[in-house]
This record gives structure tokens, C-alpha cells and sequence, in this order.
């Protein structure tokens, strides 16, 4: 467990003995957090956000029972839009839906360009923090944002295209569904969903009074925290698996400045040493097992229906690694249904690689068992055998009547080509979506008149190597007409 939140010295600033919230963590922090609690996804047993601890409150990634954590907290309408409240557990006072709605559809009318006279928008300019009432009670002074979010929602399906997107009609075909839209997370900041995590997850460790974080990476966490601790003046500690992640992943952390590790190892092996870091050396963790980088990527499930104007998809689809996003995405769209922001709730199909798929293998057993695998893939990003988010995945396939599927490194490939082909890119990982809908299509899984959302998790430039086709990078000709003509004859 960690002893100290403050950064690389547990030693110093070591308070007398006392339950009391110490000096470094201020007031406003306290009264912002003071509702937030955290509960065990194994044994429900429940803890405060900040919990006392020598000589500071002690960041608590893990319940005493090994157990991951779930962030819980009261949902209010701000101001005078509403009294009623969502007391966390008690469903039966839910605040109207088209109240949160309005206040989410009020803020999204702000330009999302950042200006000097925007910045005192900045929250609402976010596509994280414009949900902040469901995502964390930070006061505004401590957020760090880029801002994030905000990303393009493409209608790709047979039908739903349109004739100014006749290109992208071509992945609609291939994956056999007249009304379907893909929503490329790729288009954040650093060019993942990760960055959605990340602004909660340094967010928190400003309140905390941290001076360090840290994460283990396939390459898009590490970018997104270098990225963040970075702009927060932090210091960022990556664990990268070596050789393992691809070149433009690593440049991201180099150029950003963190300390960049990598281990003779696998991603799973980062995963254990830096837990086992940071609770040693007090530096706070960033991965996904961090409850709070959670509910930042719920974003992603309230940007999709805002998009949507609220209606619900039958089926949301994504590629799974660590499973942190199938537990977001899912919770996101939970809660949406439970206040009343959604009709109904969408069935979630996450999607692995074939060869690192211990989730696929637990959902094809009724979950029954925990499994883990020694992960290869050409998907980098997943390349992940045994996920710390597996309970919390597992009960939102379960709580969406939803669906584990597994497809190749070929089926990856074909599909990264046609989304790349459409102008649209992604990077491998990302394609496993496609790759997964038109299985379960073909599967009759998903029918093809269902309303899909499909989501791209990474840019295309992340990975410029993998299933880029060679040949057409090979043509150099003389600067002349002629030799023009002959290439394009
Ligand atoms: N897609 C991309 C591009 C990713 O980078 C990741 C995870 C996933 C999908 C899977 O998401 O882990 O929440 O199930 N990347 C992590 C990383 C592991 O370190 O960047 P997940």
C-alpha cells in the first residue's frame, strides 16, 4: 500500500498520527471529495476517496482483498436547474433525463476552439469535463486539461453514409450494416482515447499533491501521461515492455519528457512492477486499476449518445486489452440509462485479438474462470494476457446482455486496410472493431438493420509500420512529364 501520495521521498513531510486530512491535501480538495467513495468490484466493501494515511492519505488503487475499485458518487444538477439528487445506489429519486440533457447540450454550444477568452470555458470545451458532474467533483482551479474529446462520430453504414462520404460507404459494406457510425478516438490530443483517462487521472493527482505518476504502457498510456505530466509540470515515469511498442508511441514519451523504462518483459510484467513502484516509492499510479482514470474514459460512452442526440445504438463495439475501456464505456452508458439520458441500454461486444484474448476465452466458459494467456498479436496496443480490469468487464458484458469476440491478426489487417483505404485511419488495434462487427454480422450476431456504433480507439499514425501497404511507398521517378505518364498510364 502506498505510504505517501506526495511524490519520490515517502519520508518527507511526515505528519504526527492523526485521522485527519494532512496540509498538503487543501481544503477545497477535501470538500470536492468528500462524497466520492470507492467500492471493491469483489467484495463491495467500500472506502472514502481520501483515506487517512501516514503522513499523508494514502492513494488506494486495490481493496485489502485484492480486489479492483469502482468509483461511486452522488450525481447532482448544478445551480438551480435541480434539487434532486442521484444518491449513489438509490435509483428511485433519478433527476429527469432532459434536464441533464439540456445542461450537457447548453455546454456543448461553446466553440470548441480554445481562446484567451474561452479558457474561463475551458471545462465545458472539454469533452471530458462538459460531463463533469458524472465524472469528478474537481474543483476547476486544479483540472488539467488539453481540453479532450470532441471527436468525430463518422456515419459509415449502407444507408446512413451519405453522398458526401461515399468513400466511407466501402466500410459499411465490409462490415454489412446499414446504419453504423465509428467513433475515431484517435482525433484526441495525443491520438487515443487515453487521453480522456489521462486529464482525470492527473487532475487527481494535482488534488492528491503528487509530484510524480507513472503507468505501465503499451504506448498509448504512456504518451497520454507524458503528455499530461508534462503540461501539470509533473514527473512522468513510463514502464514500456521493450521492443514491444511501436515507434511512434515511444517518440510520443521521449519528446514529451518522461522517463521512459522499458522492461525485458511483456506489458503484464510492466503491470506488476509498476503497482509494485509506486506503492514503494508513493508515486501516483496511472494505469487503469487508478479507479478515477476510469471515469474519464466514461466520456467517451456520454460524447457518443450527446452525438447521437441521444439515442441509444443497439450495439456499442470495442477492441479490449486491459478491459479499463470495456469497463468505462459500459458504466458510461449504465449511468446514462439509469438517469434517464437513454431510452434503453446498448449492448456492448468487446473485441480481442486471437491471440491475446483471456476474456474470450472466460466469457466462451459463462465466465466461470479467470483466464490469462502469454499475449501476441500485431496489435500492439492489446497485446495484454492477463487484464487488471476483468471483473469490472465482465459485469458489463453481463449487465448488457453483451458479447466477447476474438478475430485474427489477418482479419485485423484486412480490416485496418479498408478503414485506412476510406481516408478515415486507425491504427491496428483499433481495426480489431471492424474486424469484430463484420464477424458477428456475418455471425447474424448483429443483424444487419441494427444500429452500430463501432469505436476507433487509435491514429493511424501511431503505428506507421504495421499493415502500411509497402509497395505504394516504393515509386520514385525523374522530375519529368514523361516519366509521370508512365506511372499513372
Ligand atoms: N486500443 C488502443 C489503441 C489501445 O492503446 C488500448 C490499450 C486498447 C485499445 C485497449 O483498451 O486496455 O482499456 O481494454 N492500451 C493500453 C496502453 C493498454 O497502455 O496504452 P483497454
Amino acid at each position: 500500500m502506498a505510504i505517501n501520495s506526495t511524490g519520490l521521498h515517502p519520508d518527507q513531510g511526515a505528519d504526527e498520527e492523526n485521522n485527519s486530512p494532512p496540509l498538503s491535501i487543501s481544503s477545497d480538495v477535501t470538500a470536492a471529495l468528500s462524497a466520492v467513495a470507492l467500492r471493491c468490484v469483489e467484495c463491495a466493501t467500500l472506502y472514502p476517496a481520501l483515506e487517512a494515511g501516514q503522513p499523508s492519505p494514502a492513494p488506494r488503487y486495490r481493496c485489502d482483498c485484492g480486489g479492483v475499485l469502482d468509483v461511486e458518487m452522488p450525481f447532482t444538477l448544478p445551480g438551480a436547474r435541480s434539487s434532486a439528487t442521484h444518491e449513489a445506489g438509490a435509483w428511485d429519486i433519478l433527476p429527469p433525463g432532459a434536464e441533464w440533457r439540456q445542461l450537457f447540450d447548453d455546454r456543448a454550444t461553446t466553440p470548441p476552439i480554445w481562446s484567451i477568452s474561452t479558457d474561463r470555458e475551458l471545462l465545458n470545451t472539454s469533452g471530458v469535463w462538459r460531463y463533469r458532474e458524472l465524472i469528478l467533483p474537481a474543483p476547476e482551479s486544479y483540472v488539467v486539461s488539453r481540453p479532450e474529446g470532441n471527436t468525430g462520430l463518422y456515419p459509415v453504414g449502407r444507408e446512413n453514409c451519405g453522398p458526401g462520404r461515399i468513400g466511407h460507404r466501402q466500410i459499411g459494406l465490409y462490415a454489412g450494416l446499414e446504419r453504423f457510425f465509428l467513433k475515431h478516438e484517435g482525433e484526441n490530443p495525443t491520438g487515443s482515447f487515453k487521453d480522456r483517462g489521462m486529464t482525470v487521472g492527473v487532475t487527481m493527482a494535482r488534488m492528491m499533491g503528487s509530484k510524480a505518476v507513472a503507468c505501465a504502457s503499451t504506448g498509448n498510456t504512456s504518451a497520454s501521461l507524458a503528455s499530461y505530466a508534462a503540461q501539470a509540470g509533473m514527473r512522468g515515469i513510463v514502464f514500456l515492455p521493450a521492443g514491444h511498442v511501436s515507434g511512434g508511441k515511444l517518440a510520443q514519451s521521449l519528446a514529451y519528457g518522461a522517463q521512459t523504462i522499458q522492461i525485458e518483459g511483456d506489458f503484464d510484467d510492466a503491470m506488476r512492477l509498476v503497482e509494485q513502484v509506486c506503492n514503494e516509492l508513493g508515486i501516483y499510479l496511472l494505469n487503469s486499476l487508478n479507479p478515477f482514470r476510469v471515469e474519464g474514459q466514461k466520456a467517451i460512452g456520454f460524447e457518443i449518445l450527446q452525438q447521437l442526440d441521444w439515442q441509444a445504438p443497439d450495439w456499442l463495439v470495442l477492441p479490449a486489452g486491459n478491459l479499463g475501456n470495456t469497463s468505462a464505456i459500459g458504466k458510461a452508458l449504465r449511468q446514462a440509462y439509469e438517469l434517464g439520458l437513454i431510452s434503453h441500454m446498448p449492448r456492448i461486444a468487446s473485441i480481442q485479438a486471437a491471440g491475446a484474448n483471456p476474456f474470450y476465452r472466460s466469457f466462451k466458459q459463462g465466465f466461470a474462470t479467470r483466464e490469462s494467456v502469454h499475449a501476441d498479436t500485431v496489435a500492439t496496443a492489446i497485446k495484454i494476457g492477463n487484464p487488471v480490469s476483468f471483473t469490472r468487464a465482465r459485469r458489463v458484458i453481463e449487465e448488457s446482455n453483451g458479447i466477447v469476440e476474438q478475430v485474427s491478426d489477418d482479419e485485423i489487417l484486412a480490416a485496418k486496410a479498408i478503414i485506412d483505404r476510406t481516408g478515415i485511419g486507425c491504427e491496428p488495434a483499433s481495426a480489431a472493431t471492424l474486424a469484430g462487427i463484420r464477424k458477428l454480422v456475418a455471425n447474424g450476431v448483429i443483424k444487419h438493420d441494427d444500429f452500430v456504433v463501432g469505436v476507433l480507439t487509435g491514429n493511424l499514425l501511431k503505428d506507421s509500420k504495421t499493415g502500411i501497404p509497402q509497395e505504394t511507398s516504393g515509386v520514385v521517378i525523374q522530375p519529368t512529364i514523361e516519366a509521370v505518364r508512365n506511372v499513372l498510364a
